[in-house]
């Protein structure tokens, strides 16, 4: 069911073309928190309608741990994106938990969706709901139209920056993603990031940061990625298995913050039913209701991750 995947850790979302055989095959060997197989921008158009079989095959042969599985469909502007839901969505099985949908403008694309992946479902005897829905935003259109995006179907769990087509969206003068864009005398990606995130968070939604392009620079992409885990983002893209360790580190909570969060709400508990105050010293920093709910959101967090707290001394 998507409640299964709507409670896992998407620290790094692993994307693998879906017309290499290979690619796929290596990509449930990764660590990552997260699979996509790609049937849009990774796969060339005269490849497009046999990668379908392709990723169905993988979804169902391949052991896959219990990572989010998602395929991206081609976007409402091609003449993909029924075909590959009927033929994916229709023979993948319940393994699936998701589709992501690329490029999208405004909130009927995503209830389009909602509409024919309960058909298909009906059809192959999935649950309704089963299918839960990424939207990428990667477009000035879809940017601007991103709150009703993210209120468009209860199927939505998360949202997803796209920075290489947002880019030639807005008409950046960049020729890729890199670390460089958040050195530029003016950012556009803040005022992005920042809207996205409240859009996403508004409507209970994970929110997930798109792709670095330069690969082999993993110190580069450490830096960029702790910028949107600094919003509070989820993860981002992970494009090979070594990015994606990076990724697993960033956008955990450090062992001292978990440990301390742990450490805060138990001081919390008893300042609020033993010594009946809302507002206590915690070391030298003031603490009450606010800071117990930071320090939960770090807990939820790690847990999902799989973090312990330390063992106490004494
Ligand atoms: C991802 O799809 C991107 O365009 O950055
Ligand atoms: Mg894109």
């Amino acid at each position: 069911m998507s409640n299964r995947s709507r409670l896992l850790p998407r620290r790094s979302c692993l994307s693998t073309p879906g017309s290499s055989d290979r690619f796929l095959a290596k990509a449930p060997t990764a660590k990552a928190d997260f699979s996509f197989l790609d049937l849009e921008d990774s796969v060339a158009p005269n490849e497009k309608v046999a990668a379908r079989a392709r990723v169905v095959n993988a979804i169902r042969t391949l052991e896959w741990d219990e990572r989010v599985l998602c395929v991206r469909v081609n976007a409402w502007d091609t003449p993909w994106t029924y075909g590959d839901v009927i033929e994916v969505v229709g023979n993948a099985g319940e393994r699936l938990d998701e589709i992501m949908m690329p490029k999208v403008q405004r909130a009927s694309d995503v209830v389009a969706m909602d509409l024919l992946l309960t058909q298909v479902e009906r059809n192959c005897g999935l649950a309704t709901g089963h299918i839960g829905i990424e939207a990428q935003i990667e477009t000035a259109e879809g940017l601007i139209n991103v709150e009703e995006i993210c209120a468009a179907s209860p199927r939505l769990e998360s949202i997803v920056f796209g920075p290489a087509d947002f880019a030639a969206s807005i008409g950046m003068p960049v020729t890729t993603i890199d670390e460089t864009i958040h050195h530029a005398p003016s950012n556009p990606f803040t005022y992005v990031f920042a809207k996205i995130l409240m859009a996403g968070r508004a409507n209970g939604l994970h929110v997930i940061d798109g792709p670095f392009l330069k690969v082999r620079d993993l110190e580069a992409l450490r830096y960029a990625a702790q910028i949107t885990a600094s919003y509070g983002f989820d993860g981002k893209w992970a494009l090979t298995p070594d990015q994606a360790l990076v990724l697993n580190e960033v956008y955990s909570p450090s062992q001292e913050m978990f440990d301390k969060s742990f450490d805060i709400l138990d001081a919390y508990r008893v300042a609020t039913e033993k010594d009946h105050t809302g507002a206590l010293m915690f070391g030298d920093e003031m603490i009450d209701e606010a800071s117990a709910k930071i320090a939960s959101s770090f807990v939820t967090r790690g847990q999902r991750s799989g973090m312990r707290r330390s063992p106490t001394e004494g």
